[in-house]
């Protein structure tokens, strides 16, 4: 049977546990970070030696953590990208702008265990040698700035953070900015731009990879809330045990998010690929099935832009079998929900968000609800992707008030094939995309059928004539 693996929220919901210093004390905190400092040069062959803050990074990459903000690329390598040869700053951000649909899984550990993520932050700002770090917090989450600035007061205050921390001579500053909410302020030059106190524009890459050219054109990690959280655990576990959680390729645990048509909707810190998409929707340890008498008709498994999964779906994945591939049939509920997995499966895992949708669902109204925020969120810099979302939007709304026509699934395709695929600055061209080129490739029907139905009311409104070619006595309004 699977179950949560409480790694990263082995304390958060305990009754009791609250968000200050000296809870988090009294549960080991901060011990971490002292092992981090304590950490000798490590002798090398030749005579060389290996500095505390290369063997971090080195565990880092062993440890084989990937980012749970969306890409899933793998932290250790990101920070093995960072220039430490320019002579410049290195800065870190902690990426807690969590604006995906479907996400809600970094405001639990911001609002709940704040601690956590800074001593994260700091033993990761450490292995950079940063001296200056930044939270982007979204600016709907007034709550967690609040909490997050009280908790760096008093982390200050036992010097976890300021100058020559713990007696170790490393320096550390770290400042929460806000953002003002805005999708776009997640993506991660984008988030740049805005901490410079720029409009979000994302940048174009090359040449603006943030390992080089980040913040203020000096080299910058930009880390989501949890790969800093999961940072910790690696040091205070060893690179080898953390890598024993989750699978091969796919280490640790992550928290996921399901929500829609479940009965437990809510966040479940699962090790990564232990447990299938079916068990996280169905499992009583999980979102406990659906409601009574529904069916299950679809589910994006990765926040609003990954593809959707139509219920029934089966996929061939590559399994190894005495050391052999081999090909097997997995039905969408089977396949472990793990980076590699729905990635083979033609879908993400992203930002780690399980949406649900039963039978009751209107998919061209579920794809309208998707498209109207990608076209509010549209940044507006690259033509394809204004335009395009904007377009898309305004085809499916005219599906949804009555105004359809039949071509516009292929319309609606037609325009989301021209945004993605190195045409747009960032990757929120792909991110608009997505939804619909597979919500209209898996519900063409449901599309086309409403398209149809709006054409022939239509014309029988013209005509006088009845959808089924009777006379009506007069048109009844349709807005
Ligand atoms: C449109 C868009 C929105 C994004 N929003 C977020 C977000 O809210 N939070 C986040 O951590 N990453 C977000 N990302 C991913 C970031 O650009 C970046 O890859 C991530 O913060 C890196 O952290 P990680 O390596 O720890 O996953 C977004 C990406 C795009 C393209
Ligand atoms: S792809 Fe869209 S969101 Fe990204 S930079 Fe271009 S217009 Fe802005």
């Amino acid at each position: 049977m699977p179950s949560e693996y409480r790694l990263i929220l082995k304390y958060a919901d305990q009754p009791g546990y609250t968000p200050d210093l000296d809870c988090y004390l009294r549960h080991g905190g901060y011990e971490t970070l002292k092992k981090a400092l304590a950490i000798q040069p490590k002798d090398l062959p030749e005579g060389k030696k290996m500095s505390p803050q290369e063997q971090i990074r080195e565990d880092v990459k062993l440890s084989g953590l990937r980012g749970r903000g969306g890409a899933g690329f793998s932290c250790g390598l990101k920070w093995s990208f960072v220039d430490r040869r320019s002579g410049k700053p290195i800065y870190l951000i902690c990426n807690a702008d969590e604006s995906e649909p479907g996400t809600f899984k970094d405001r639990q550990i911001l609002h709940k265990d704040p601690h956590q993520m800074i001593e994260g932050m700091i033993i990761s700002c450490f292995a950079n040698d940063v001296k200056l770090a930044y939270i982007y917090i979204r600016g709907e989450m007034p709550e967690g700035a609040k909490l997050l600035n009280k908790a760096l007061k008093e982390a200050r205050e036992k010097n976890f953070l300021g100058k020559n921390i713990l007696g170790s001579g490393y320096d550390l500053e770290i400042y929460v900015h806000r953002g003002a909410g805005a999708y776009i302020c997640g993506e991660e030059t984008g988030l740049i731009e805005s901490l410079e106190g720029k409009r979000a524009y994302p940048r174009i890459k090359p040449p603006y990879f943030p390992a080089v050219l980040g913040l203020y054109q000096c080299p910058t990690i930009v880390n989501n809330v949890e790969t800093l959280c999961a940072v910790k655990h690696i040091v205070a576990l060893g690179a080898g045990e953390f890598a024993k959680l989750g699978t091969p390729n796919n280490t640790g645990t992550r928290i996921v998010s399901v929500s829609g048509h479940v009965k437990k909707p809510g966040y479940y810190e699962i090790e990564v690929g232990k447990a299938t998409i079916g068990q996280l929707i169905n499992d009583p340890a999980f979102g406990g099935g659906l409601r009574p008498g529904r069916k299950l008709k679809a589910v994006i498994p990765g926040g609003s832009s990954a593809k959707i999964f139509k219920a029934g779906e089966k996929f061939k994945l590559k399994k190894k079998v005495d050391g052999k591939d081999v090909e097997q049939e997995v039905d969408m509920l089977d396949l472990p929900y793990d980076f590699d997995s729905l990635m083979a499966a033609g879908s993400m895992s992203g930002s780690g968000a399980i949406i649900v949708m039963d039978d009751s669902t209107d998919i061209v109204a579920a794809l309208a609800n998707i498209s109207e925020f990608y076209a509010h969120e549209s940044c507006g810099q690259c033509t394809p992707c204004r335009e395009g979302s904007l377009w898309m939007s305004k085809a499916l709304h005219r599906l949804t008030h009555g105004e359809g026509r039949k071509q516009d699934a292929d319309y609606l395709v037609k325009i989301a094939d021209n945004i993605p695929g190195g045409r747009t600055i960032c990757a929120f061209g792909e991110a608009c995309s997505w939804p619909v080129q597979s919500f209209v490739a898996k519900f063409k029907d449901d599309f086309v059928a409403r398209g149809e139905a709006d054409e022939k009311r239509r014309a029988s409104q013209t005509t006088g004539a009845g959808p089924t070619g009777e006379m009506k006595i007069a048109a009844s309004p349709q807005h």
